[in-house]
């Protein structure tokens, strides 16, 4: 019997993303269906810090939900994730936001149920966000958004503090999972028709860190290659300052890893590098890009950048130009720098002015988009496999897949065709995409 419907909007990263995935297995096990809109019984929203901007989206959505409350009274409202784990956030929803039934952070995913129970037996407004960690958000249900790809977490937090990022600060410190557990998870997710992982951490490079097991990523790679069923696999976030020689190898010789290395770079300037913390230069950036395309032929290397870091000179920028012209990624996020309290970077003297900023970032994303087109004209001609992923948003009859490097392709198709992979020709370039025909 249906208790009712609800849905989540998710920010954020593939963390968050597949922590969504846990609150809807819950949901699902306790009884609700997930509606389209927010026109639902409980409404969650799984917020993101990373930045001020994502702050933002979440309170002005608040104000609409408030609304769509007063017509609907028995609605439950939660908000989660990493913004509600800071301590000033939860407390600015529970002073101003009474209509929000239900606050935890990122800790406290499993203890969901017992929080619904909460809210549902009454006496307000429901707020844990304290840090205890358990094992327990391994094994919690899950209702995937799509049936033939997975993340699978590998580890949680991180232990970096890059001088800028809050991440540190509402995900806890660094904690790698078993490799048996995480073995048992995609064996089981690749008996379910899973063709494709992810493996999540936000440094996978330090995978296996204290555990009892002497064992580091690229072994981990190398087990997760051996699950029979599963095709592919990818991985984020690499730290270059980790990224083993082992690493390239195992990538060079599985052909199940797929030709995609997300490689933050953030800053070309050594000097910048330092500040946030880093702990590489560029010129050792610059030599691990060129071994990385050189052991692994075809291999799309793409970054995250960020423009306007304290004290950033008109020659620190340069040298992020200057690194994106030498390695020509495939595509880099380009990222505004945004002060988060709390971090080091807050504090630092020569904050730059938003002109400047905006100067820089609109030369680099002009440049990064630029070089992106280039890099996709590279494969046209080539036949290469494909996983067919959605029915094409724009075009009729066409349907969108993803090859190894992570480029995106669109084919004449048939939903039927969705999660199965496929060689298609590459018939021309569009920008950062394909069109193409399975062959
Ligand atoms: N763990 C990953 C990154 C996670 S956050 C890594 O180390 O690469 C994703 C991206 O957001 C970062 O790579 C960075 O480019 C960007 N970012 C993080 N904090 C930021 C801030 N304060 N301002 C602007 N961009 C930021
Ligand atoms: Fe943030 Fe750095 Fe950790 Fe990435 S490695 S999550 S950028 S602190
Ligand atoms: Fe955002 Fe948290 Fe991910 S701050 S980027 S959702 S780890």
């Amino acid at each position: 019997m249906s208790r009712g419907t609800y849905h989540i909007t998710t920010f954020g990263c593939q963390m968050n993303a597949r922590d969504s995935e846990k609150l809807s297995g819950m949901l699902t096990a306790m009884g609700y269906e997930e509606a389209e809109t927010e026109d639902a019984d409980v409404v969650i929203i799984n917020t993101c810090t990373v930045r001020e901007n994502a702050n933002e989206r979440v309170y002005g959505r608040l104000g609409q939900l408030k609304n769509k409350k007063k017509r609907r009274p028995g609605m439950i409202i939660g908000l989660c994730g990493c913004m509600m784990q800071e301590k000033d956030e939860a407390e600015r929803v529970r002073r101003n936001y009474p209509f929000v039934d239900l606050v935890f952070g990122t800790y406290g995913i499993w203890k969901f149920p017992k929080l619904m129970q909460q809210v549902l037996e009454g006496g307000g407004q429901v707020i844990d966000i304290s840090e205890e960690v358990s094992g327990e958000a391994d094994s919690l249900p899950v209702k995937r958004v799509y049936p033939y790809k997975s993340g699978v977490n590998i580890m949680y937090g991180c232990n970096n503090f890059c001088s800028y990022c809050i991440v540190p600060y509402v995900r806890g410190r660094e904690r790698s999972r078993r490799p048996d557990e995480i073995l048992e998870e995609i064996r089981g997710l690749a008996a379910t028709g899973v063709k494709e992982v992810m493996l999540l951490g936000q440094n996978v490079n330090s995978y296996g860190r204290g555990l009892e097991e002497d064992i580091a990523f690229p072994r981990l790679l190398e087990l997760v290659c051996g699950v029979e069923g599963l095709e592919r696999i990818r991985f984020m976030t690499s730290h270059p300052k980790d990224l083993s020689d082992e690493l390239i190898a195992v990538m060079a010789r599985e052909p199940k890893i797929c030709r995609h290395l997300h490689l933050p770079l953030q800053s070309g300037s050594t000097g910048i590098l330092r500040r946030m913390n880093r702990h590489y230069t560029k010129g050792s950036y610059l030599a691990l890009a060129e071994k990385v395309r050189g052991a692994v032929p075809g291999i799309s290397i793409t970054t995250d950048l960020i423009v306007g870091f304290p004290g950033e000179s008109d020659a620190d920028f340069e040298d992020t130009m200057d690194v994106v012209e030498q390695v020509r990624f495939e595509y880099a996020f380009t990222f505004i720098y945004s002060k988060r309290t709390g971090t080091p970077a807050a504090d630092m003297p020569d904050q730059v002015s938003p002109e400047k900023i905006r100067e820089r970032f609109d030369r680099l994303l002009a440049r990064v988009q630029a070089i992106a087109a280039e890099r996709t004209l590279l494969h046209v001609g080539e036949t290469q496999s494909v996983l067919v992923e959605e029915e094409d948003g724009h075009l009729e009859g066409y349907v969108t897949g993803r090859l190894s490097n992570n480029m995106v392709v669109h084919v004449p198709g048939d939903p039927c065709m969705i999660g199965r992979i496929v060689d298609v020709r590459l018939d021309e370039a569009k920008g950062f995409y394909y069109l193409g025909h399975i062959v």
